[in-house]
């Protein structure tokens, strides 16, 4: 039977829908509310609202539940690599050999960036960020690589797709190069998409990089993890943008931009600094607990906390393990993991994290797998922005696709002056 919600609105009763998901979670549709009532609803920072359904990424909070397409994430970071993820959530099902070996290919034929971008990379104040560099690179992408009108939508949706995953990992490694002031390493046809990435970060004329399967690996696992999240902040951004109809680049480029805060996923950059900042004060985790309770300080602790996570953060859990087994292997004793796990164990028994459901999140282990791995701090919030590329691309091709689309566009409820008359500057007191 088709359930509704019915509100009173001065005396009169309107008739709500409410829609079920395919995981039991129910919402309100309010899409006739304003036409029905001339009410809208006030819902700061998108709290109780849900955007848009969708059939990519299914996470349940409470229970600490994320899947991709349906699979368990668990499985996908055990079984799975990033290419096949990126297949399975861009294109909704796992691949067979065929198509996997087809889309490793095509990854690899759209490798190569075009050489004229070099300038740009080169121009860069050296001290820029590289999410500021990435952004305007991937915006800077569609001037390249024009659409072509010979081609269906269809084709080149596919194309830009590929461009894309393959493009940005060639230029995040192309622009720590051009930062350090180093060679640039092209990307090889005979080595995979991980494995190809850390060739072009850390080979060199004078030390040739030796691939580590176990490295290779834990990035696959770093990547999966990262591959999305249904709505959060960077993908809310590149389904807002992309809602306008512009090109895939621009709308990516957004999502970077999102992504590139300390409360999104700048946060594994911020948590390092923070071990960092505790490690530098001797060690002691207690201050750093104290400040984050005082309500007289903006300190947060980063690694903790989300939004949707009201218990571990799923992800948090695996990233320990393979960080755990990262660390072995490169024999490299970190201080800064200590601290993390003296961190995790005294928050988690304070009653201030306990209360707020506080629990570490992703990011709270990552940046410590990515320091073991060499890369550099900086480079932190891109790792996340390549592993989020098929996220943002299979929800934006969602939306676009959706026969229902709308341009996002939200209201507000104005609280500022009532009309009042223009003063010329010179009667102005
Ligand atoms: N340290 C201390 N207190 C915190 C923290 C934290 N890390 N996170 C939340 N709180 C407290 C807030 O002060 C607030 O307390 P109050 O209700 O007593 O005023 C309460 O918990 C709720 O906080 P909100 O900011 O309202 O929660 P929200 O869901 O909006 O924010 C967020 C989630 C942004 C992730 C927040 O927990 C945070 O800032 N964490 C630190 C940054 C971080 O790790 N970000 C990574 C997120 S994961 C990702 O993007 C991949």
């Amino acid at each position: 039977m088709k359930q509704t919600v019915k509100i009173i609105i001065d005396g009169k009763t309107f008739e709500l829908p409410i829609i079920t998901g395919s995981e039991g979670e129910r919402a309100i549709d309010i899409s006739r509310l304003r036409q029905e009532t001339g009410l809208v609803t006030l819902d700061p920072g998108f709290v109780n609202t849900a955007s848009c359904q969708s059939r990519i990424t299914f996470v349940d909070g409470e229970k600490g539940i994320l899947r991709y397409r349906g699979i368990p994430v668990e499985q996908l970071a055990e079984h799975s690599t990033f290419v096949e993820t990126a297949y399975l959530l861009i294109n909704g099902e796992l691949p067979t050999q065929e198509q996997l070996n087809r889309f490793s290919v095509m990854l690899n034929d759209s490798s190569l960036v075009h050489e004229d971008m070099r300038a740009f990379f080169e121009n860069f104040p050296r001290w820029a960020h590289p999410m500021g560099i990435l952004s305007s690179m991937v915006n800077a992408l569609r001037a390249f690589y024009p659409e072509i009108p010979e081609r269906t939508e269809e084709e080149e949706i596919n194309i830009t797709v590929t461009r894309l995953l393959s493009k940005v990992r060639t230029m995040a490694a192309m622009s720590y190069k051009i930062f350090r002031g180093h060679k640039v390493i092209y990307p090889r046809h005979d080595l995979t998409y991980a494995a190809n990435f850390l060739n072009m970060m850390f080979n060199s004329p004078v030390k040739p990089y030796v691939i580590d399967e176990d490295v290779v690996k834990a990035l696959n696992v770093f990547w999966i993890l990262h591959a999305d999240h249904e709505q959060n902040c960077s993908t809310a951004a590149v389904r807002l943008v992309g809602s306008a109809r512009v090109n895939l680049y621009a709308a990516i480029s957004a999502g970077i931009c999102a992504l590139w805060g300390p409360l999104h996923g700048g946060a594994n950059q911020a948590v390092v600094e923070m071990l960092s900042q505790i490690h530098a004060n001797g060690g002691d985790v207690a201050p750093f607990i104290a400040r984050a309770k005082d309500k007289n300080d903006p300190f947060r602790l980063m690694g903790f906390g989300h939004r949707v996570y009201k218990t571990y953060d799923p992800r948090g859990q695996i990233m320990k393990k393979v960080c755990d087994k990262v660390l072995g292997k490169v024999t490299r004793q970190d201080p800064l993991l200590d601290i993390a796990m003296r961190l995790e164990e005294v928050a988690l028994k304070d009653p201030y994290f306990i209360d707020h459901h506080l629990y570490p999140n992703i990011d709270f282990y990552s940046g410590i797998l990515l320091r073991a791995m060499g890369i550099p701090l900086n480079m932190f919030t891109v790792m996340f922005a390549i592993g989020r590329l098929p996220g943002w691309i299979s929800q934006w091709k969602e939306s676009i696709d959706n026969p229902n689309w709308k341009i996002h566009r939200p209201r507000q409820i104005y609280i500022g002056l009532k009309q009042r008359d223009y003063v010329p500057i010179k009667e102005r007191g």
